[in-house]
Order: structure tokens, then C-alpha cells, then sequence
């Protein structure tokens, strides 16, 4: 029996992680994802798309959850922590991606669990993520509890230059504090 990809939190990018992200990006590009990149999409602009990542981590301007299985890094998704300082209590979740050798068996959920708490660790109550509109993803936030907002038409591109449209969600973590009781007007202290 095949054991559950493990998920773990990476502080710093080393090169061995880094081309194991680098190969999984390319994957889910080449199986039309539409996660920021067209094609022709290298391993070479995924290396460098993950150095940028990388700094990120390491100023501690992004989270970043890794799952892995005997053969490396299967799956991978962020948080984006650096938010204006009015949004202290928010996190964006993006760039989740599942290898197609992984998919279909639950990891994708389990990565979304997993960010979830990671976000609570953060210090961080509400997360808000874009997806495609009606695609395998906004599925899986929809499954986990994710509220959805509303669709953009024509938003993005698929890796091949079609349009697609984009779905945004917000997911709160904690029940929002309890609001101070209204008095009623003409009370005795008003
Ligand atoms: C979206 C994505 C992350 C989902 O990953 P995943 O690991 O396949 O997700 P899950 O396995 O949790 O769920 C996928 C489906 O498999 C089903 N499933 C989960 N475990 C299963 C099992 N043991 N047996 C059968 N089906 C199962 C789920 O119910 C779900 O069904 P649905 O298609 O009807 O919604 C993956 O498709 C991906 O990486 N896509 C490319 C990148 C991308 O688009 N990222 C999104 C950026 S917003």
C-alpha cells in the first residue's frame, strides 16, 4: 500500500527542492493549467520563477507547504503573508499544484487543510484565493468550505492563449469576534 504524501512547511528553498518544484510546475502547466504561465513554459523560467519564490520564503513574505511522496515533491501551495498593513489578520492562498501523478486520490484537499492551519499559525483568519471559473480547483475550495464571491469572464489565459474566466473565494477560519451589544436607543446612559 501507498503511504500519504507527507506535507511540510519549507523556511528556505535548496536546489534540490527547487527542481523538484521547477518539475512539478512544468507538469501542471504542460496539463493546461492556468496558474500564471503560457506556453512554450521551460524548466528553466519554472528555476526561475522558484528563485523568486524562494527569497520570498526566506523573508518571510510568503508560506510555503511542500507534500512528498518516494519519488520527491508531488504537490506544493503558498500563502502569501506581505499584504498591505491594514490586512494584518489576511492571507492570499495560491499557486497549488498537484502533480498529475498524484491527482484524483485527496491531496489536494489535504493541502488546503493543511494551508488552512498554517494560516491560523500565521496569525492569519481569512484567506482569499482565485481560481478558474467551474475547474478541477474551485471544485476542491468549494468541497473544503471556501465561500464563493463571484466569477471575472475572461480574467486569464489557459497555457495554449484560450480566455478563462476566474472565480474568487474567501474562506474565514474563526468565527469573527463577537460585535459590542447595540443599546437601545432613548437607554438610560445614551
Ligand atoms: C486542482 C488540483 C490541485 C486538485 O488536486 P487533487 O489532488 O487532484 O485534488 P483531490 O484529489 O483532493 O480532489 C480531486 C478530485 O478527486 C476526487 N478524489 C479525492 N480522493 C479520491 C479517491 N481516493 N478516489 C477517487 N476520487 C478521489 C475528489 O472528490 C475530487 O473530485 P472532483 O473532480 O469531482 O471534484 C489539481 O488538479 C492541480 O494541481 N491542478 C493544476 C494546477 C491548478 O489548477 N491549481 C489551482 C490553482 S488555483
Amino acid at each position: 500500500m501507498r503511504a500519504e504524501p507527507a506535507i511540510r512547511r519549507l523556511q528556505e528553498l535548496g536546489n534540490a527542492e527547487l527542481e523538484q518544484l521547477a518539475a512539478l510546475t512544468v507538469d501542471c502547466v504542460e496539463g493546461g493549467a492556468s496558474i500564471g504561465f503560457m506556453q512554450p513554459f521551460t524548466l528553466d523560467m519554472a528555476r526561475a520563477f522558484w528563485r523568486r519564490i524562494g527569497r520570498d520564503v526566506a523573508a518571510g513574505e510568503r508560506a510555503l507547504l511542500v507534500a512528498e511522496d518516494e519519488q520527491g515533491i508531488c504537490g506544493t501551495v503558498q500563502l502569501v503573508l506581505a499584504l498591505p498593513e491594514n490586512q494584518p489578520h489576511r492571507a492570499d492562498l495560491c499557486k497549488m499544484q498537484v502533480h498529475r501523478r498524484m491527482r484524483r486520490r485527496g491531496l489536494g484537499e489535504l493541502l488546503v487543510r493543511a494551508a488552512e492551519r498554517l494560516a491560523l499559525e500565521c496569525g492569519r483568519n481569512l484567506l482569499v484565493l482565485d481560481a478558474v471559473t467551474n475547474g478541477d480547483a474551485a471544485r476542491l475550495y468549494e468541497r473544503c468550505g471556501w465561500i464563493r464571491v463571484g466569477d471575472v469572464p475572461n480574467f486569464a489565459l489557459y497555457p495554449d492563449g484560450r480566455p478563462c474566466g476566474t472565480t474568487y473565494y474567501y474562506r474565514s477560519l474563526e468565527p469573527a469576534p463577537m460585535q459590542a451589544p447595540r443599546r437601545a436607543r432613548g437607554s438610560a446612559d445614551s
